[in-house]
């Protein structure tokens, strides 16, 4: 009897530690290094194939190559949403593999102090956009009627070819993220500028003040460096 007791209070504390939320408010994953392994696996509830949906997150760098903001991997297609910087001021983003680029003008920038970024899809229409610091970039259109996989691999600083693997050394990032959050709509203008001066709008599907994440190789959880008071 005590030893089944044993038992299920060790069951239940292991799912209690793979539920655990985390609040990195004033936090950031730092990637010191360039590798083809660390990572961070974030691990959001997904409740249901996605129809409309944004993302934002703040990236600070010194890189000139191209590397990876948010890797959202489905079994179907390892870019189901892809958001990936290819050179400096130029973003794809794809979303169930095919891509767009946004080109984004350089006072757009807030460099030296890193730059907040926000993209949205509305599958009913296709349309997608792409925020910088809190200025709209001109929409575009991609996968018009798509319903993106509730079941995926969601990754931080690898780039994935496939579901949960596929690193390139070559498109990792080196640097720090931090405020990343996802919703299951599209942010209106005035809630991306809320949410570029860090305080983002309820609703989340993934919510950096409540976050459950795996690290994986050497990331770092350490004050954030760059902050909100610097934004505009
Ligand atoms: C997605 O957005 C459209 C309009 O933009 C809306 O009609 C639809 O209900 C939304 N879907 C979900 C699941 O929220």
């Amino acid at each position: 009897m005590r030893k089944m007791l044993l038992s299920l209070f060790l069951l239940l504390a292991s799912l209690v530690g793979s539920l655990a939320l985390e609040d990195l408010d004033g936090k950031a994953f730092v990637f010191p290094v360039a590798t083809n392994t660390a990572r961070v696996v974030l691990k959001p509830t997904i409740p249901r194939p996605l129809t409309n949906f944004t993302l934002c997150m703040r990236v600070y760098t010194e890189l000139t190559r191209g590397y990876t903001l948010f890797s959202y991997a489905s079994k179907r297609d390892s870019n189901e949403i892809l958001l990936y910087l290819e050179k400096p001021y130029q973003f794809s983003f794809h979303v169930g593999g095919p891509g767009v680029t946004f080109n984004v003008p350089q006072k757009f920038s807030n460099s030296p102090f890193g730059e907040h970024v926000c993209a949205s899809w509305e599958s009913a229409t296709g349309l997608v956009e792409l925020w910088m610091n809190g200025q709209p970039l001109v929409r575009k259109s991609l996968r018009k009627g798509l319903s993106v996989s509730a079941e995926a691999s969601i990754i931080l600083g690898q780039e994935q070819d496939s579901y949960g693997g596929g690193f390139d050394i070559n498109q990792c990032l080196v640097g720090e993220i931090t405020d990343v959050y996802m919703w299951e709509r599209i942010l209106s203008p005035g809630e991306v500028v809320f949410a570029w001066h860090n305080y983002p709008r309820p609703d989340y599907l993934i919510n950096w003040k409540s976050l459950s994440y795996d690290i994986v190789g050497d990331v770092f959880v350490k004050p954030a460096l760059l902050s909100a008071q610097r934004a505009g």
